[in-house]
């Protein structure tokens, strides 16, 4: 290369000012977002231009760091101390300390819902080892930093009408250990995710080692057996599902009208999933879905399911109004 050639190159990029940076125009997808707290910034952004993470914080460049997903519906948070809960047990599990912050997080939490002026939105929380250089040693990053983002509730009502149909994954399922840490590393998930676009279905699931059904990239899944058992992959090998383990709770009342006849946790092959009659998925952005096909198998009547609907209706009175597990946001 002559130093012309480098010069030449040198002119075409431009040496950037702050404001050039944020002053540029709005992207397509920031109109769903609505506000972020940082503990590096010290308070919270509206303009997605400023919601932003240092490049040397080790959760941007070796994913070191863990999160949570949580719900606003209706200006109630669901589930937040759950939620928080299995955050807390992330981070130990990674040997991260909680953020100097953390003693105000749900202050923290409201006052970013109510800055983004949206009673239904997601709230996704970080807690990143923090900026401090770019090797992989946790130990030359001072100070674990916390990042709160909200943002607007994607639209699944097409899927909850209708059904959703998933296939089994070919990316290898992450050691016990991994999958019951809600890290950034999220790695195998989002190919998992880019396999079921690939294949035109929903969602791709994770078998286990031995060919049990584990969970998929971002759901938990459960089944619902031919003699009417209500079917979970036990927890030692998938996340600890935060939505899976309400409705777990939540069948019983299903089981006293005798819709079900049990509700367990065990060891699902697949060949029982293709001819179980309902397969339903599990997460907290959408709560619960129906599956209609798996791996090209109808799912009973290739409709959404009597469990399914009746699930749907006790977690949507359990989002509305049960006290114990919403957390207001507004006074009102
Ligand atoms: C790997 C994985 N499994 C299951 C779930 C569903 O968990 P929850 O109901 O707590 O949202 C998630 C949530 O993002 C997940 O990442």
């Amino acid at each position: 290369m002559t130093l012309n050639h480098v010069d030449r190159t040198m002119t075409n990029i431009k040496l950037l000012r702050k404001e050039d940076i944020f002053t540029q125009d709005p992207k397509p997808w920031h109109s769903n977002y609505l506000s972020m707290y940082s503990s590096v910034l010290g308070g919270v952004v509206k303009d997605p231009l400023l919601m932003t993470i240092p490049i040397d914080d080790h959760m941007v460049h070796r994913g070191d760091g863990v999160f949570e997903v949580i719900k606003c519906k209706e200006g109630k948070i669901y589930q937040l101390d759950n939620h928080l809960e299995r955050l807390k047990k992330s981070a130990a599990s990674i040997f991260l300390a909680l953020p100097k912050c953390w003693k105000d997080i749900k202050i923290i939490i409201n006052q970013t819902i109510r800055y983004g002026e949206e009673r239904n939105c997601l709230i996704r929380l970080f807690i990143s080892r923090g900026p401090g250089g770019f090797t992989i040693d946790p130990l030359e990053c001072p100070e674990s930093q916390l990042y709160v983002v909200t943002t607007k509730i994607p639209s699944y009502a097409e899927k909850t009408k209708k059904g959703v149909s998933i296939i089994t994954s070919s990316v290898p399922i992450k050691p016990s250990y991994f999958a019951n840490i809600k890290s950034c590393n999220y790695l195998p998930n989002v190919l998992m995710k880019r396999e079921a676009i690939a294949a035109s279905v929903d969602y791709s699931i994770a078998l286990d080692e031995r060919g049990f059904l584990a969970e998929g990239s971002t759901e938990s899944i459960g089944i619902v057996s031919k003699d009417l058992i209500l079917k979970f992959p036990k927890f030692d090998r998938v996340l600890r599902g935060i939505t899976l383990s309400r409705v777990y709770d939540l069948a019983y009342d299903l089981v006293r009208k005798g819709t079900l006849n049990e509700v367990l946790f065990c060891d699902i092959k697949k060949e029982e999933a293709y001819d179980s009659r309902e397969i339903i998925l599990l997460g907290t952005t959408f709560d619960i879905l129906p599956v209609i096909q798996f791996d090209g198998h109808k799912i009973g009547n290739g409709t959404p399911g009597k469990v399914y609907k009746g699930l749907r209706t006790l977690l949507d009175k359990d989002l509305r109004c049960n006290d114990q597990l919403l957390t207001p946001v507004w006074d009102d």
